[in-house]
């Protein structure tokens, strides 16, 4: 059978790649010819940004590995050594380590941007919904890590997490010992949460990237007016108020991850631990199952729902209805797209009950946080009970008052 010729009419090493495999095809289709609107914002430098870091850390992650040595006599030691012996193994530590800090804090202002412009409203409810599994898989990505270096936050922290598959009924402490391996975290923990880390969890996250940028090139970005840019082509099918993707956003997202390597690297340099945030003293000690640290609390990118965790009290003697609350906390964020009832995707023509609701929504959840990483005392516990209630209300209370909301007229073209 001949080769069909490639429509590109390329020639040289390109056409006989383009006869063989969609290369140009590709280029074209996703880059040079994909039509983005031409207003976004600073709020849309966050998915590259996430791209970017999403790179760092599978780079850093295989040196890291290559002098990494999972097990409970060997792990602490040859982090040590990285810091100390492997040439520039402590900047490739600090690099993977605070890329884990600011994966999160990218995370955390991309889904905010979602919820603001109506990224999540139809038709990209699975653009949201494959961006909550990457959520979910990031969490459960970051346990895993944190628990690696085995310092003595590392051990406390997994005893913590691994026991709230003990507060389930009837399977909960055989579950525990299985996932564990042991009876309490232990070598066989630490191989086994090494190996999620490394393979089984990125391998994941990479895939639904993939399904998340798919889904996204299917139906095009939102922007921050909120209107579909498609509605509105020119004779030839180009939207009139779309620019190729490159060159001007790669050169739009080219300086966004400059002015982010500079803050990233000043950070490195003169913070790199971020003040205890990013790497804690408690964890610099080896993990000692005979010392609990005076307050064991997560990384500072789970505050929120170890706060919501925390703060349901154990009835009839287990844990599981604060298990189940924080959880649930993550499970609702896939509902958003259905709970979201108003007629105007943008919260620039939105109404003063949805922006206060807003509003509140983002001092409660920097609540949460802060209190997530306090210690417990009575006061605080009942503050982050509101504060539970409150974030459940913002979700659950969305299809009323999305509607009963005074939207304003949408313009029918991009407004800058
Ligand atoms: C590894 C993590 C992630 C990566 C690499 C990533 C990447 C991207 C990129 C490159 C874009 C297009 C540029 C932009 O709109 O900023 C995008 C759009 C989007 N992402 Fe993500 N994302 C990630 C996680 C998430 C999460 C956790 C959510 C929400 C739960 C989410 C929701 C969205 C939505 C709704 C859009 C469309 C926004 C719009 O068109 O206005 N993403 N993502």
């Amino acid at each position: 059978m001949g080769i069909v010729a490639n429509p590109y009419k390329t020639t040289g090493l390109l056409g006989w790649i383009d006869n063989r495999f969609p290369l140009t095809k590709l280029w074209r289709t996703q880059v040079a010819e994909y039509y983005a609107p031409k207003n976004f914002n600073l709020w849309y430098y966050f998915g590259s940004l996430a791209l970017l870091v999403l790179v760092n850390q599978i780079i850093t992650g295989i040196f890291l590995t290559m002098h990494y040595q999972p097990g409970a006599e060997t792990a602490f030691d040859s982090v040590q050594s990285i810091m100390r012996d492997v040439s520039w193994g402590w900047l490739i530590r600090y690099m993977h380590a605070m890329g884990a800090s600011a994966f999160f804090i990218v995370i955390y202002l991309h889904m905010f941007r979602g919820i603001i412009y109506g990224s999540h409203q139809k038709p990209r409810e699975l653009i949201w919904v494959f961006g909550c599994f990457i959520f979910l898989c990031l969490m459960a990505e970051a346990f895993c890590g944190y628990v690696l270096p085995w310092g003595n936050m590392s051990y406390w922290g997994a005893k913590v997490i691994l026991s709230l598959f003990g507060a389930i009924p009837f399977v909960g402490e055989s579950l525990q010992v299985w996932i564990q391996g042991d009876y309490t975290p232990a070598g066989a923990t630490l191989n086994r949460l090494f190996s999620f880390h490394v393979i089984a969890l990125p391998l994941v996250l990479l895939l639904l990237v993939v399904m998340h940028l798919m889904a996204l090139h299917e139906v095009g970005s939102n922007n921050p007016d909120g209107v579909e840019i498609h509605d509105h082509n020119d004779e030839n099918g180009v939207p009139l108020d779309g620019v190729p993707f490159h060159p001007y956003y790669t050169v739009k997202d080219l300086f966004g991850v400059c002015v982010f390597l500079l803050i990233f690297f000043g950070l490195i340099f003169f913070a790199p631990t971020g003040g205890g945030l990013v790497l804690e003293a408690d964890n610099m000690t080896p993990a000692n199952p005979l010392v609990t640290p005076p307050e064991i609390h997560p990384a500072w990118y789970f505050g929120v729902f170890y706060a919501m965790l925390r703060s349901v009290p154990a009835f009839f003697d287990t844990q599981i209805w604060g298990v189940i609350v924080m959880f649930s906390a993550v499970v609702i964020l896939f509902f958003l797209p259905w709970l979201d009832r108003s007629g105007v995707r943008s919260i620039r023509y939105k109404g003063g009950l949805f922006k206060t609701a807003v509003a509140i929504f983002v001092i409660d959840v920097l609540v949460l946080e802060y209190f997530g990483m306090q210690g417990i005392n009575p006061l605080f516990t009942m503050i982050t009970r509101i504060a539970t209630v409150i974030y459940f209300a913002f979700f659950l209370l969305m299809p009323f008052y999305s509607k009963w909301d005074k939207t304003k007229p949408v313009p029918q073209r991009v407004t800058e």
